[in-house]
């Protein structure tokens, strides 16, 4: 965080290991703890008060990554995820017709920053599904409004779905399959910023990851035609407009979809020319793990004979 480089904060997460030698200025460094851990505190209950609510979500969006405990302590604290869910739903009304004021953005957002700490911590992430928290940001990602409050909205709530699906738990998969996930993302692949295109597909490249996820997009023909036509859209728009980040993920999507025999029999016939063709190959260029993705995501799906040779050099992409 650049803004607070000399952070009273920094490395002194509470609840950090206590097992180091006391340093000579030990008690002092303990002073800052818990002086830090009170303003927290103090922070969090200011969550209750409505008055006070809005300064402590920026405050606490600001330092909540500094704290290795933040999530457990947010989350057990009396009135704070009543609270959070009030700041989100409160601005359903303004979804549609189109009124989120930039200020409104920003307000919720920091709240759903406070939500990803939940999310991301082993120790509140499943009390975070258990209480369905995902389905309260489903509303806030399913816009399309392209103006900036809520682009930034729906790229702030996939990324607390991003972190649940980070560590790649199959509960967690399971669940948000459950909740309809997949549609969700495919819509934002297909309307969404290039930011907000590459959590959705980072989502499903996550679910795909997991046995479960890949069973449930191949299960029925519908599912897997749906997944692969938004993957071959993609394609085609990167041609205009470039982004690697996107491309590595589409391209996992692809390679972990040939692990279901008849879903690689299926793009057999439908893997973009684009992949196969050079249009690609100065992005790959730069990332050549990448590169070695897609080299046995159509060796797979083509075989040897169409497929660049492996260990070649930088022209492999131009095989055809
Ligand atoms: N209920 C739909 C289904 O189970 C959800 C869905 C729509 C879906 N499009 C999808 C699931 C694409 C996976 C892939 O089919």
């Amino acid at each position: 965080m650049a803004k607070l480089p000399q952070s009273p904060f920094m490395n002194s997460p509470f609840g950090g290991s206590s097992s180091s030698a006391p340093a000579p200025n030990a008690s002092k460094t303990q002073g800052n703890k818990d002086n830090n851990m009170q303003l927290v505190q103090k922070l969090v209950l200011d969550l209750n008060n409505y008055n006070l609510r809005g300064n402590a979500l920026l405050e606490l969006s600001k330092i909540r990554e500094q704290f290795q405990d933040f999530a457990p302590l947010l989350w057990n604290s009396p009135g704070t995820i009543a609270a959070l869910l009030q700041e989100i739903i409160s601005i359903y009304p303004v979804l549609s017709p189109p009124n989120l004021s930039p200020a409104q953005s920003n307000r919720v957002c920091n709240a759903l920053a406070l939500l990803q700490s939940l999310a991301s911590h082993p120790e509140t992430r499943m009390s975070f599904l258990n209480a369905q928290m995902p389905l309260y940001l489903y509303p806030l990602i399913n816009t399309t409004w392209k103006s900036k409050p809520f682009e930034y909205l729906r790229l702030t709530s996939l990324g607390v779905i991003g972190a649940l699906v980070k560590v790649g738990d199959t509960q967690v998969i399971s669940f948000v399959l459950s909740t309809e996930i997949i549609p969700l993302c495919l819509k934002t692949m297909e309307t969404g910023s290039e930011l907000s295109k590459s959590v959705a597909t980072f989502i499903v490249q996550q679910i795909l990851m997991d046995d479960v996820g890949l069973d449930y997009v191949c299960t029925t023909a519908e599912r897997f035609f749906a997944v692969r036509q938004m993957l071959g859209n993609m394609v085609a728009a990167l041609a205009q407009q470039p982004s690697s980040r996107l491309l590595k993920y589409i391209i996992r999507c692809y390679l972990r979809l040939c692990d279901n025999q008849r879903a690689c029999d299926a793009l057999r016939g439908c893997l973009p020319d684009m992949l196969r063709d050079g249009t690609f190959s100065a992005a790959l260029q730069e990332d050549a793990t990448t590169g070695r993705c897609l080299q046995q995501l159509l060796l797979k799906v083509h075989g040897p004979r169409v497929a660049p040779q492996a260990g070649g050099g930088s022209n492999l992409m131009r095989g055809n």
